[in-house]
């Protein structure tokens, strides 16, 4: 069995010409615009009687004298100065990125520099699949697209602040699509995304997410208190509150029996003590399909503020199926 050796490699730099000038190619503009032009000049400047341009392995052209030749690819858009050796390029495309060269044997000189040629941005937007989301159960997703651009960076503005990528937020695709899995109140926006480049930038329009939540963090005041013993012979405001979007709609119960009132306020006047007992407020949010309620125990009394312990009632809840009713519904596309 022959056993293989492993060779050393040998890397040879190969100098097809050896610098005696030290001199720089220097670009008018980089990065340059895509059907934009670039000048690459000499610096310093020196006067060559012969030479050569190159991108890459692609020759360009070459002169002798006041004599050029322009290769294949390159008429009608490349020229160079003879007297200078400064190369003008013209009608750019981004495949004219890369590593530009000169070489000259009269007097004996080499030089390069890199260029690239970038596209601006245009006409930035955002799309959405889905507009109207339910919290804690949608998610959100939303794809930046340009109809031009190269060499991109994608920023996401949430009202004023950049969104980044989070335990909430998912960003993919090169930052072009965000993801928000799960969906709070807080999250309508408005989202923008806003694209650059080196040579230009462009920003979508708003997008806003309509985000039905709730009902919660429900309240119930009775004349602007958070009190519950009132003396016989008072006129009660009772306000219900609740957060919900859209908002909830109410309904008002004594000892378990619904009221026929659907304001936030409830008023009684000149109350007696056979209207002690527990008020609730019950709230339906017709978009998530939730119930919540509230209820107080209210007191009335003739005897002054003397009473005892409240008296607490076991309080049933009314099933509250069928207590909404059905209205055209603005975000009902979402429902599965
Ligand atoms: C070449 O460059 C020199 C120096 O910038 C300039 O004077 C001359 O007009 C240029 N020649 C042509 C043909 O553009
Ligand atoms: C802008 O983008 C939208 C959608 O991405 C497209 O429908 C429209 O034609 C584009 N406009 C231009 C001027 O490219
Ligand atoms: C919205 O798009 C995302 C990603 O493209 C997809 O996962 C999701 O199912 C889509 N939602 C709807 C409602 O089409
Ligand atoms: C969404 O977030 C809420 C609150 O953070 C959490 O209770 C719920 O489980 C989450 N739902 C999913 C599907 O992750
Ligand atoms: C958007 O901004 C609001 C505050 O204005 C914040 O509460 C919410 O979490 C943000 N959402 C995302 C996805 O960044
Ligand atoms: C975006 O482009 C405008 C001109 O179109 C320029 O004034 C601005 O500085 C650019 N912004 C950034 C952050 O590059
Ligand atoms: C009202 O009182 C309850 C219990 O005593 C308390 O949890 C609640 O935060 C109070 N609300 C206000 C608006 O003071
Ligand atoms: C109760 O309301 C009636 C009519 O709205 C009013 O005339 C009366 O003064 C009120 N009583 C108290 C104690 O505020
Ligand atoms: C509820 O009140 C409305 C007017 O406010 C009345 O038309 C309706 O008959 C009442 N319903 C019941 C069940 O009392
Ligand atoms: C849901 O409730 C809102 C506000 O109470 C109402 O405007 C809407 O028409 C209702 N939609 C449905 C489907 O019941």
């Amino acid at each position: 069995m022959e056993k293989k050796l492993d060779g050393t490699s040998v890397i040879a730099f190969l100098f097809l010409m050896h610098s005696v000038l030290a001199v720089e190619v220097k670009p008018s503009i980089n990065p340059a615009v895509v059907g934009g032009t670039v000048t690459l000049s000499l610096s310093p400047s020196v006067t060559l009687k012969a030479g050569s341009w190159a991108v890459g392995e692609s020759q360009i052209l070459t002169w002798l004298g006041d004599q050029q030749a322009v290769f294949s690819g390159y008429t009608g858009r490349a020229f160079v100065n003879t007297t200078t050796g400064a190369l003008t390029l013209s009608l750019l495309s981004i495949e004219d990125s890369g590593l530009y060269w000169v070489q000259s044997s009269d007097p004996k000189l080499t030089a390069r520099a890199s260029v690239s040629v970038v596209e601006p941005v245009s006409n930035v937007s955002v799309s959405v699949n889905q507009s109207c989301l339910t919290e804690f159960q949608h998610s959100a997703h939303m794809k930046c697209s340009m109809s031009t651009g190269s060499s991109l960076r994608v920023v996401w503005m949430n009202r004023s602040s950049e969104v980044t990528a989070s335990d909430r937020v998912l960003l993919s695709q090169e930052n072009s699509m965000l993801t928000i899995p799960n969906v709070t109140r807080y999250d309508s926006g408005p989202f923008r995304c806003s694209v650059f480049n080196p040579v230009s930038n462009g920003t979508s329009d708003a997008v806003n997410f309509i985000i039905s939540y709730g009902p919660d963090n429900m309240a119930l005041t009775v004349n602007g208190l958070n009190i519950s013993f009132f003396p016989s012979g008072s006129n009660l405001t009772m306000l219900c509150a609740a957060d919900s979007n859209p908002p909830a709609q109410l309904q008002w119960a004594f000892r378990g029996k619904l009221l026929n009132r659907t304001d936030t306020l409830l008023k009684l006047h000149y109350v007696v003590e056979a209207q002690s007992g527990p008020y609730s407020c019950l709230a339906f949010n017709n978009h998530t399909q939730t119930h919540n309620h509230i209820t107080t125990h209210i007191v009335i009394s003739n005897s002054g503020s003397e009473h005892q312990a409240l008296n607490v009632l076991l309080f049933t809840l009314l099933s509250l199926a069928g207590l909404g009713p059905s209205l055209p519904d603005v975000c009902h596309s979402f429902r599965p």
